[in-house]
């Protein structure tokens, strides 16, 4: 969670963009939760000197917590208190500089150590009406050894915004990946399957990290240790996840995952209906259900 979050400026002069809103809760909130569906019991979060907001958001917050019980506000109480479950860990990283996402896993290592673990990049949001996405690519790493890195198909002028991957099908929602590319052009492409910020990695990724040089635009790029896993022969599997994603890392994505919970909560659901079937551009109701 190092990024600059340009594309929400100036908003996010003060406010670190994984906690912007969507509906309630910020995107970071969602991002835990889904971690910890997955049987995550130690959370590492990579941020910036500028993003102390995130680790005060998952503190214990005395002085509201006192005033709420006072008052017997017990359902707000407990909205305060479970932004982290009691069983769970959560450790703050500093990346010092913004060397890219493999570098900023790399700052986790001595904490996650050699065992497999699951990266969250909370930019993308997917919402599942069942297990969530982390949960369903957790299960085939039963080994300890296996990668697995969520995909979906994107638009082929879109590939040069996503790591791409070539892959051999082995069913209906896992693949085999053969090889793995940082952002190509689309004439370049392998293919138009593209990586979400999913990833469950074997411990082993470390080492390969470590002695990466930067890759595209300058940066540490995770795309390009995953190929390193690939070379060495080691099992990294592509997975079509179950859910729908949103990209909140730019307004139109954050607008229709707001627009996506609010039409997932009973109590907006209709007046928000209502409200954009009146849309001035026609029928706003066009807007639901993409991704
Ligand atoms: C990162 C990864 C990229 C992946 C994307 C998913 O890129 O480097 O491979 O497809 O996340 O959101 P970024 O969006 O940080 O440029």
């Amino acid at each position: 969670m190092a990024g600059l979050g340009t594309r929400f400026l100036p908003a996010t002069k003060v406010v670190a963009k994984e906690m912007l809103p969507v509906l309630d809760k910020p995107l970071i909130q969602y991002a835990v939760n889904e971690a910890v569906e997955a049987g995550a019991d130690t959370l590492v979060f990579v941020t910036n000197r500028y993003k102390h907001a995130i680790a005060d958001y998952f503190d214990k917050a005395y002085e509201l917590e006192a005033k709420l019980q006072e008052k017997n506000k017990e359902e707000l109480l407990r909205l305060v208190q479970g932004t982290l479950p009691t069983h769970v860990r959560a450790i703050f990283v500093t990346q010092p500089e913004a060397l890219g996402l493999g570098h900023a896993v790399l700052c986790a290592r001595p904490v996650v150590g050699d065992e497999a673990f699951g990266v969250i990049l909370p930019d993308d949001l997917i919402d599942h009406d069942g297990p969530g996405v982390l949960f369903q690519m957790a299960q085939l790493n039963a080994d300890g050894r296996t990668g697995v890195i969520a995909v979906e198909e994107v638009a082929h002028h879109q590939t040069e915004k996503y790591g791409i991957v070539d892959v051999e099908s082995i069913n209906e929602r896992s693949s085999c990946i053969r090889s793995m590319v940082e952002k190509p052009a689309p004439m370049n492409a392998p293919s138009n399957l593209a990586v979400v910020g999913r990833y469950v990695l074997p411990g082993r990724i470390f080492p390969l990290l470590e002695q990466l040089k930067p890759g595209v635009g300058g940066e540490i790029q995770l795309t390009d240790a995953i190929d390193g896993l690939l070379h060495e022969q080691s099992r990294v599997l592509a997975y079509r996840f179950k859910g729908i994603r949103f990209d909140c890392g730019n307004k139109l994505g954050l607008v229709r995952a707001t627009l996506h919970m609010a039409m997932r909560d009973p109590a907006l659901a209709p007046t928000v209906r209502d409200f954009l079937s009146k849309a001035p551009s026609g029928d706003g109701t066009a807007y639901l259900g993409q991704g």
